[in-house]
């Protein structure tokens, strides 16, 4: 039988111990509201890594207050911010797991109502302590405030900020990042027509629409330096008439690709209220149409939750790892199930419990 979910990965000078890695998913559980990780955060990442993950994505974080989804969300535009992922990293390495983070910046759909803990949805207003949300275009999110169109000299302090969360990721020694440009979230909202109606050199062509994006992972690039992997979340389909669709997203993949990324973590929609055929492997056909596309390395997300459901997208060329989502979160310790599953002799179960594996 074979195992390809277990083979080995190496981009740039990161080696994966496997291919079944935890995608980002925010826990809105930062406690002091100042974009601080909690020990929530410890544990949970932690408890991942020690079941068996190749690499574990820490959720969606602000690297401005302004990008943030909500006032619970986690941040890295400061170095208190910085010191206190350390610690979460480091046990994450002690497990054998690499550590990713996604750089984020939610836009038009910032200062919402945490997704739990409130009786509250929407948008959080301002004198509530919600903020101003900005987007390439004063256009809102069915349901949200409307945002205000950043100006040109306001993209570049985006760009500057990704740069310094970089930076920070790098300092707090995380292994690689991933830039958020799915979901709805500003750098998707700038490369989708149903929220970009910019005039300037960000908007219009699918080439400016992109430009943000390229200058992100450029900037980024020069912090991170060359042996740290850099991924980018996209959204490859708006899902509906008149949005994105698969054959754009190839030919962004081709500028970043160029651009140096690293590996594409190929998701969908977010960006307008759209029907979403969700199913079994609902996404993988736009990972493997991305990675023939390209050529770049892909990664499938999307209710795959069973072993052998993801060494088939493996062995059918689909993408190159698969991320395990809400599956994770029921079974913290999938990998090591998987394994089980494949029959295939993993060495890094914990010694600590050694006696359930005699
Ligand atoms: C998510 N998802 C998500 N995506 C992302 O890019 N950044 C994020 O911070 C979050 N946050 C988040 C929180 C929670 C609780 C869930 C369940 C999901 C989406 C997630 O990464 C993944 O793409 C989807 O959940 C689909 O995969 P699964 O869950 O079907 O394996």
């Amino acid at each position: 039988m074979s195992h390809l979910l277990f083979e080995p990965l190496t981009l740039r000078g990161l080696t994966f111990r496997n291919r079944i890695w935890v995608p980002p998913m925010c826990q809105y559980s930062v406690e002091t509201l100042d974009g601080v990780p909690a020990p929530w955060h410890t544990v949970h990442y932690g408890a991942m890594a020690r079941g068996g993950a190749g690499a574990v994505i820490v959720e969606a974080t602000g690297v401005t207050p302004e990008a943030r989804i909500s006032a619970k969300d986690l941040g890295l535009w400061s170095d208190t911010q910085r010191d206190a992922f350390v610690p979460i990293v480091d046990f994450l390495h002690t497990q054998g797991a690499a550590a990713g983070i996604q750089l984020a910046h939610a836009g038009r759909k910032a200062s919402t109502y945490p997704e739990w803990g409130t009786d509250h949805d929407g948008s959080l207003p301002v004198d509530e302590g919600g903020w101003q949300t900005v987007a390439p275009s004063a256009l809102a999110f069915d349901g949200l405030a409307e945002p205000r169109a950043l100006s040109e000299a306001e993209i570049a302090e985006v760009v500057a900020a990704f740069r310094s969360s970089a930076r920070r990721a790098i300092e707090a020694g995380f292994d690689f990042v991933e830039i958020h440009a799915a979901h709805g979230y500003l750098l998707h909202e700038f490369l989708s027509p149903l929220s970009n109606n910019r005039t300037d050199s960000y908007g219009g062509t699918l080439e400016n629409r992109a430009r943000l994006l390229l200058d992100i992972v450029d900037a980024t690039r020069t912090e991170v330096g060359e042996d740290v992997p850099v991924f980018v979340r996209l959204s490859a389909t708006d899902w509906t008439d008149g949005g994105l669709t698969l054959d754009d997203t190839v030919h962004v993949a081709g500028w970043l690709k160029e651009h140096g990324v690293d590996l594409i973590d190929v998701s969908s929609g977010g960006n307008v209220m759209a029907k979403i055929p969700v199913g079994p492997g609902y996404q993988t056909n736009l990972a493997a149409g991305v990675r023939q596309g390209s050529g770049l390395p892909t990664a499938a997300v999307g209710l795959i939750s069973e072993p052998f459901q993801g060494e088939h997208i493996l062995a059918t060329g689909q993408a190159d790892a698969i991320l395990v989502g809400r599956e994770y979160l029921r079974d913290p310790n999938f990998a090591l199930r998987a394994a089980d599953a494949l029959r295939f002799d993993i060495d890094y179960r914990p010694a600590q419990y050694h006696r359930a594996y005699k």
